[in-house]
């Protein structure tokens, strides 16, 4: 079957969705910070901080690679994970992308109090959410489907996402 992968910007609720998909299906679970992270040894805030974005991105690419490869898998991607073409190329050729959307208050909320996120740091958050969202404006357009976790709690998201891809025979 056919990888689900999820994407999205920072605080769409990506990581705690896909662990309950993931739950739900009876697969494993990958979230892409996570695998890096073990892969590195480095958090992904130490390797922005020492090593810089654009080794961050090979990372990402190359964890894409290998994933790509493999089935059954539901994936939770970084934010930035889709604005490679290449990334979206290779995970589209073994899976249905699914986007998770939020109003930028909604994810001003969800992020506030992590200071985790390196492209989050710099100067004033909501500005830089308003920012970030539309540089981004149209790269999860590329999504099969797409869920507002902002309107809906997370099981009753899980459960869209879940009808939709039994309709669509990928389950
Ligand atoms: C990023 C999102 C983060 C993480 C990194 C860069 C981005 O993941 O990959 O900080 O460019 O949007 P989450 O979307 O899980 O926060």
């Amino acid at each position: 079957m056919k990888n689900i992968v999820l994407i999205g910007f920072m605080g769409t609720g990506k990581t705690s969705l896909g662990r309950r998909l993931a739950r739900r299906l009876g697969r494993e679970f990958v979230d892409t910070d996570v695998e890096i992270e073990n892969i590195t040894g480095k958090t992904v805030a130490r390797i922005f901080a020492r090593d810089g974005e654009t080794r961050f991105r090979s990372e990402e690419a190359l964890l894409v690679e290998k994933l790509a490869r493999r089935r059954n898998l539901v994936i939770s991607t970084g934010g930035g994970m889709v604005l490679n073409p290449e990334n979206v190329r290779l995970l589209r050729e073994n899976g249905v992308f699914i986007a998770l959307t939020a109003a930028p208050e909604v994810i001003y909320h969800r992020v506030k109090r992590k200071k985790i996120r390196p492209l989050l740091l710099k100067g004033d958050l909501k500005e830089r959410i308003r920012t970030l969202l539309k540089e981004r404006d149209g790269a999860y357009h590329i999504a099969e489907f797409t869920v507002d976790t902002g309107a809906c709690n997370l099981e009753e998201a899980v459960e869209q996402i879940i009808r939709f891809l039994s309709e669509r025979n990928y389950i």
